[in-house]
């Protein structure tokens, strides 16, 4: 550790009480990164970057190739354990899994990154309840659970932290995406509003914002044809990811990665909706016969 992250922790923690009962159960155990979605795109990209820095991780999606594929090219890197746990992360006993997990492999959760998400593209009156459902208990609710499960034992040691993958979506209402952006405007706020309640604590907690980026997600939720594809250049998921943990390194609370994210957040906060939505309307929208030529109106699942 540096001059600069002693500085950073020393100021972090400047309403930090720690009792030592608390620290003596962590004490001998291993810190864990934790990544949900991390058999591609943007959760894989915070894998490679986590690994290279030498962390501990648990990685977390369904397919169990791809997510094998990744931890086997991460333990060839042979720095830190890889585990990889394929399973449904909106499952209600996901932070059990997780803390079963982590404690087997005798180390603790000390970095959180609630990546896992999908999109549906498309009139919201298109998309069956249950899609939506599925897309808010991913985006939203599983977050939440397991921020909540976590953050107590990060606040009783004093450090670590939580960074929650949002959207530069989460800044406005985006007609054709509206449920998604509905989602990433939820997971930004909580961010920011639980950061600065902890804030002096010892832990950080982040939320990444990212606008477009070269990931499948697009494809996935039949967006693949709309406007903003062609008219706002993506970024790559290894900036992203890299962007996130500086971003995260110096306890900041959101990070929008990238040079155009904050100029167009910027706009998008200081448009009126009587403009706004009709221009970010055309950016999004998806004709009905473009969704079902992509394949699908119904995102990831
Ligand atoms: N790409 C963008 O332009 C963009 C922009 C802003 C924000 N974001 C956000 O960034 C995050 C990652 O997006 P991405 O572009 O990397 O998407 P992606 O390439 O589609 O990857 C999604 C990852 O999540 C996993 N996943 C999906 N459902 C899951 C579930 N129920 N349980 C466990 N894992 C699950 C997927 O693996 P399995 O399918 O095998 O489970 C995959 O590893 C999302 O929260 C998204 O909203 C993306």
């Amino acid at each position: 550790m540096n001059l600069i992250d002693t500085g950073l922790t020393a100021w972090r923690r400047r309403y930090w009480r720690g009792s030592t009962e608390a620290l003596q159960r962590f004490s001998g155990l291993k810190p864990f990164t934790v990544i949900t979605g991390a058999s591609e795109g943007i959760g894989r990209a915070f894998a490679i970057e986590c690994a290279r820095r030498g962390d501990n991780l648990i990685l977390i999606a369904r397919g169990v190739e791809r997510l094998e594929a990744v931890a086997n090219e991460l333990r060839a890197q042979g720095r830190g354990a890889v585990v990889s746990v394929p399973f449904d992360v909106t499952t209600m006993d996901a932070a059990q899994t997780i803390a079963v997990t982590v404690g087997a492999q005798g180390g603790f959760v000390n970095l959180l990154i609630n990546n896992a998400g999908f999109g549906l593209g498309g009139a919201f009156q298109e998309h069956s309840v249950e899609k939506i459902e599925a897309m808010v208990q991913l985006n939203v609710a599983t977050p939440t659970r397991l921020m909540r499960a976590f953050l107590p034992d990060m606040l009783a040691r004093g450090a670590g932290g939580i960074i929650n993958v949002s959207s530069l979506g989460g800044y406005g209402p985006g007609p054709w995406q509206g449920a998604y952006y509905a989602s990433k405007a939820y997971v930004t706020s909580l961010s920011e509003a639980v950061a600065y309640e902890t804030r002096g604590q010892g832990v950080r907690i982040l939320a990444v914002a990212p606008g477009p980026v070269e990931t499948a997600f697009h494809a996935k939720m039949g967006s693949d044809w709309a406007f903003y594809r062609w008219m706002i250049p993506s970024v790559s998921a290894e900036s992203v990811a890299r962007s996130g943990l500086r971003a995260y390194r110096f306890g900041r609370r959101v990070v929008l990665p990238g040079l155009l994210s904050p100029l167009l957040m910027a706009t998008m906060r200081v448009t009126p909706h009587v403009i706004g939505l009709p221009f970010l309307g055309a950016l999004l929208h998806v004709g009905k016969g473009t969704v079902r030529r992509k394949g699908s109106s119904e995102g990831d699942a």
